[in-house]
């Protein structure tokens, strides 16, 4: 290989951020492709209390000289599942960059408890899913993310039932990890609790919903740079049915404008029909297909 240098680092820092941001914008016009790299979100990490204990490593690069040319990001969303996006400057392409950044990513996983890794590629990227080919996963399932179109949310249909929308606090977290195992199959005790007041200051902010009082849902809403994303929205089995998902889901496109999202989107399996209905529904089209593939470890 040329003269290239691997870098890994244990977090995004401003200066990183820069960097991957520039070789995103560039991989992003090249190949017309998305990337699911969330660096805004990695970048508020530098501020957590406790990032001078952090030892993981998140952040692989690969150097020409200052250059950044190609790069993989960790991300485990506190859970035990790791998921690897990464990117190579067209210039340095089938120079085997890509191979080597996963060959350390590889062993970094051998060092931590997650069992699984996910490799995510865009469904038009043709090089991005040969080079899963090259790894031993399987096809575990797609994720489409879906922007509003304001013009079909005016005339979204509602009757409202009276739902609340309450900022939860770090005292909700073991509730949001139930409800998480409910709504994404993780179970409690593999996640990590969060620490929903950090959220907040990284621009993620949890909502309970209720109804009478009684809890029946969740969302999580975040905002940066005007773009407003919907996640981890769910109803409790028990009140589904009623209209709930529909009026949370418009609870939280109003409270995203009113903080002045111009651009709201979430993500959904593609796979998950019912969902999918609720979301087209009230106004949400499809923009790209994100494909899942799964690694398992060999112990
Ligand atoms: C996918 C991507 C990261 C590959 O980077 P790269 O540094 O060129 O990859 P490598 O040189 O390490 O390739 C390793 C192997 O992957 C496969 N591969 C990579 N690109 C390929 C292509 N365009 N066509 C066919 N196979 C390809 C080959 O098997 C290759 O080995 P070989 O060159 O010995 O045949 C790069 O094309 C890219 O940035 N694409 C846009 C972003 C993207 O789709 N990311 C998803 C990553 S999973």
């Amino acid at each position: 290989m040329e003269d290239f240098h691997f870098k890994i680092f244990k977090v995004m820092d401003k200066d990183l951020y820069k960097a991957v941001s520039k070789l995103e914008d560039i991989c992003k016009k090249h190949d017309e492709v998305r990337l699911k790299l969330e660096l805004e979100y990695k970048l508020a990490k530098e501020d957590a209390p406790d990032n001078s204990t952090v030892e993981k490593a998140d952040e692989f690069t690969c150097w020409d000289g200052d250059e950044l040319v190609g790069y993989i990001g960790i991300d485990d969303f506190g859970g035990r599942t790791l998921e690897v996006n990464g990117m190579v400057h067209p210039d340095y392409r089938r120079k085997g960059v890509f191979k080597e950044l996963f060959s350390l990513v590889r062993k970094e996983w051998m060092e931590r408890p997650s069992d699984f890794m996910l490799l995510l590629s865009d469904r038009k990227s043709a090089a991005g899913r040969s080079f899963i080919e090259t790894t031993d996963s399987f096809y575990d399932h797609t994720e489409y993310e879906m922007v509003l179109s304001d013009s079909l949310f005016d005339n979204a249909k509602e009757s409202s039932k009276g739902l609340i929308l309450r900022q939860a606090c770090n005292d909700d977290a073991l509730e949001i990890a139930r409800q998480n195992s409910i709504y994404f199959g993780e179970e409690l005790s593999a996640q990590k609790l969060l620490d929903i007041e950090l959220e907040k200051k990284r621009g993620f902010h949890v909502y309970i919903a209720l109804l009478g009082g009684i809890i029946v849902g969740k969302v999580h809403l975040h905002l940066i740079n005007g773009e407003g994303g919907i996640f981890g929205l769910g109803i409790i089995p028990e009140n589904r049915g009623k209209g709930l998902g529909r009026e949370l889901l418009l609870r939280s496109v109003e409270k995203l404008k009113e903080l002045h999202a111009n651009h709201i989107y979430l993500q959904v399996d593609a796979d998950n029909d019912t969902a999918l209905g609720l979301y087209q529904s009230c106004g949400f089209e499809e923009n790209y297909s994100m494909e899942y593939y799964k690694l398992k470890k060999e112990r």
